[in-house]
């Protein structure tokens, strides 16, 4: 068979007015998807998380090639492979991560595939990572999300945005890993490297902030502050070991966070995507501290830096995209930390949704009620 009907939520237009319950972004249709080509692979969706990427390319907050299939963090079941794939077989448990890599580029061989050079341009583009695009409907091409368009019942990815993992991790737990997780966890472990013992504190406890507090928990932070608006995040950051917990609007916040970290944090992470929240971040680091920022907020903000201040207290700015991860190195690393028990990512997860439900669910992300929801599909598609 050389091309499959499906459906799939096609992300029409950007900047529709919200509830996304009224306007109805994202349309629940069916699609065409063409059999994977040379180096790609066919993969059945089993679960597909919502992360507020998706809400920003959805609010038009950051530019995308419209029309596409949305979504970028899943999981699911290697169903056919194209010519040349030889790491994956029909069967195999997958986890999808947001950036293919060319194993070639400058990025790449300095272990860096998470900034690939060709994988950038695939994504601005909206193809896979090879230039094509195997999606369509009614017979004009539609784009892909990074390289994944995971809120379809199947996805044809590049082999270089699948990672095998354990048949011992349930799927619907796995879908978080390729995005929020590893962004969050890897912030912490691999771009800042956060040594046991270190104070952190971490500012929006959406998907990604709270993988943050579990890396740092992970890593043996002495001291875990956890910033939010919302008091339920507050109390599930509390239930997942953060020390402290404090609500961003308190005008005291600041010193708030320097008193509990005895002087300032040593890492402060900024998780929310909101510039207020990178400024108390920065505020809150004591000197020699580092601000870690792997938000993704409106393509026009920016934040101030002190000058002087920051040469004179050695502080770091730091910007972490996909964790600064090596997908297979550390997707791996994540399941099994997950399979002993010190990584309940199952705690991530506030519901599970059937894909007519999307944008429902972008609501409740978009207001803050829910952490991650996440799409199932039933066993054999449609
Ligand atoms: N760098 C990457 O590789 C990468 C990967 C995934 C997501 N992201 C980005 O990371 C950010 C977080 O994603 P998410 O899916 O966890 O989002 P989310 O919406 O689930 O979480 C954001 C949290 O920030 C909180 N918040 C809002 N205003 C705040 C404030 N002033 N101070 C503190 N907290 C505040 C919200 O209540 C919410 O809990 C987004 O900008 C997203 O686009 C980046
Ligand atoms: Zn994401
Ligand atoms: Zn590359």
């Amino acid at each position: 068979m050389t091309t499959r009907s499906m459906r799939a939520a096609v992300l029409r237009e950007q900047g529709r007015a919200v509830p996304y319950a009224d306007s109805r972004p994202l349309d629940v249709t069916t699609v065409e998807l063409d059999a994977p080509g040379e180096g790609e692979v066919l993969v059945k969706i089993a679960a597909a998380g919502l992360c507020h990427s998706d809400l920003s390319a959805i609010a038009g907050k950051r530019a995308r090639a419209v029309p596409t299939v949305a979504g970028h963090e899943a999981a699911g079941v290697v169903e056919e492979v194209g010519p040349g794939v030889t790491k994956f077989s029909p069967g195999d448990h997958v986890v999808l991560v947001f950036v293919a890599s060319c194993g070639h580029c400058g990025y790449c061989v300095s272990g860096r595939p998470n900034l690939c050079e060709s994988s950038w341009q695939a994504r601005a583009n909206g193809t896979l990572q090879s230039g094509a695009r195997r999606l369509s409907e009614h017979g004009a091409a539609l784009n892909h999300a990074s390289g994944i368009s995971a809120f379809a019942e199947y996805a044809v990815t590049s082999e270089t945005s699948l990672v095998k993992i354990s048949e011992e991790i349930s799927l619907i737990d796995a879908a978080v890993l390729g995005c929020a997780v590893v962004t969050g966890f890897g912030a912490v472990v691999n771009s800042a490297d956060v040594p046991a013992g270190a104070t952190v504190a971490v500012s929006g406890l959406g998907g990604v902030g709270l993988s943050a507090l579990l890396g740092a928990v992970v890593a043996g932070a002495s001291t875990i502050v956890a910033v939010d608006v919302t008091p339920a995040k507050l109390r599930l950051a509390r239930e997942l070991g953060a020390t402290h917990a404090f609500d961003a609007n308190d005008p005291g916040l600041v010193e708030a966070i320097r008193d509990a970290t005895g002087g300032g944090a040593h890492y402060a992470f900024e998780m929310a995507g909101v510039p207020a929240s990178m400024s108390a971040c920065y505020a809150a680091t004591r000197r020699g501290g580092e601000v870690i920022t792997a938000a993704l907020p409106d393509s026009t903000a920016t934040f101030a830096v002190p000058l002087a201040a920051h040469a004179s207290d050695e502080r770091v700015v730091r910007g972490s995209y996909m964790g600064s991860c090596v997908p297979a190195r550390d997707i791996p690393r994540l399941v099994a930390l997950h399979l002993a028990g010190r990584l309940p990512i199952e705690r991530l997860r506030s519901r599970t949704i059937a894909l007519d439900q999307i944008n429902e669910g972008f609501d409740r992300l978009r207001t803050g009620e829910a952490v991650r929801e996440v799409v199932t599909f039933e066993e054999g598609g449609k």
